[in-house]
């Protein structure tokens, strides 16, 4: 990896702590809430505010460099991934969460380059841990290396999963049918932190077996992919197939075995893609 991704990557880690004592700050005094797609689509003038801060940060020091950030697609922005270097920014995974003070909220940073993720950066705001990942060179959380879980038996597996924003009635259905399905396997525990980029960081350190959920977008997994599969985890698509950041479908797991074993629990669906004009 040339140096220039490891200047980026270290200014990356410096935002993610600055944008997190900006969240921290507004928790306490500055929750206002707007909606976007519907009452249940969660933002907040924070995000937004983050997002510009990251943005303009980066565009300084990385001219050449695009973007694809939540608020900025909510705003009409297209989002593609090209071969260009690109910064992929959710300011608040977990919108909702900071909403009511929940107390799991991360800034989450991922940096592809020719489609490839080169490092990651998820910084757990209220918890204080920055996790990160280099494309080879591992996953740590504030410096300690990461490790999946070394399960093979989903019956012995804690899985986490969200029910994000999605309302429409036949998801819903689905969502609940998977649910059943993994839940009467039987699993030991199922589990939802409220953001994606936290529950696969739980994956990264081992603490749940595997993540999965239909309805994600490309910046809430954007950056903790590269962190999960750096701490020696697989990621996969709810049908088996490969993962594509783009549909907006995902399982993260410690093994094959474990996601293998959801695939076959997890009714699919397809939300429309990120990617869509
Ligand atoms: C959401 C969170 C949530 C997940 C949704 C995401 P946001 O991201 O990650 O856990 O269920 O699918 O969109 O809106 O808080 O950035």
């Amino acid at each position: 990896m040339s140096d220039l991704w490891q200047n980026a990557m270290d200014h990356a880690v410096a935002i993610a702590r600055k944008s997190g004592e900006l969240v921290r700050e507004a928790l306490r005094d500055d929750r206002k809430v707007m909606t976007k797609s519907s009452s249940i689509d969660l933002v907040t003038k924070t995000d937004q505010k983050v997002e510009q801060l990251i943005i303009q940060s980066v565009r300084e020091k990385f001219p050449s460099h695009r973007f694809i950030g939540e608020e900025s697609v909510a705003a009409g922005e297209t989002c593609d991934l090209t071969d260009t270097p690109t910064w992929i920014i959710d300011p608040i995974d977990g919108t909702t969460n900071f909403v009511h003070a929940f107390p799991f909220v991360a800034v989450s940073i991922g940096f592809y380059v020719n489609k490839q993720s080169e490092f990651a950066v998820v910084f757990s705001c209220l918890e204080d841990k920055m996790f990160t990942a280099r494309r080879g060179g591992g996953a740590f959380c504030n410096g300690e290396p990461l490790q999946v879980s070394d399960q093979e038996d989903v019956r012995q597996s804690i899985i986490a999963t969200e029910f994000g924003s999605n309302r429409d009635v036949e998801a819903v259905d689905k969502i609940f049918s998977s649910l059943r399905n993994i839940l009467c396997l039987p699993v030991q525990g199922v589990r939802s932190a409220g953001t994606a980029a936290i529950n696969m960081c739980l994956v990264a350190s081992g603490c749940v077996e595997a993540y999965y959920e239909i309805g994600v977008h490309v910046w809430d997994v954007a950056a903790a992919s590269l962190i999960v599969s750096e701490a020696g985890g697989v990621l996969m698509d709810v049908d088996g197939g490969a993962v594509d950041l783009m549909s907006r479908r995902i399982i993260a797991a410690n093994n094959r075995t474990i996601a293998e074993n959801l695939v076959k629990e997890i009714e699919s669906f397809s939300p429309t893609r990120d990617d869509t004009p």
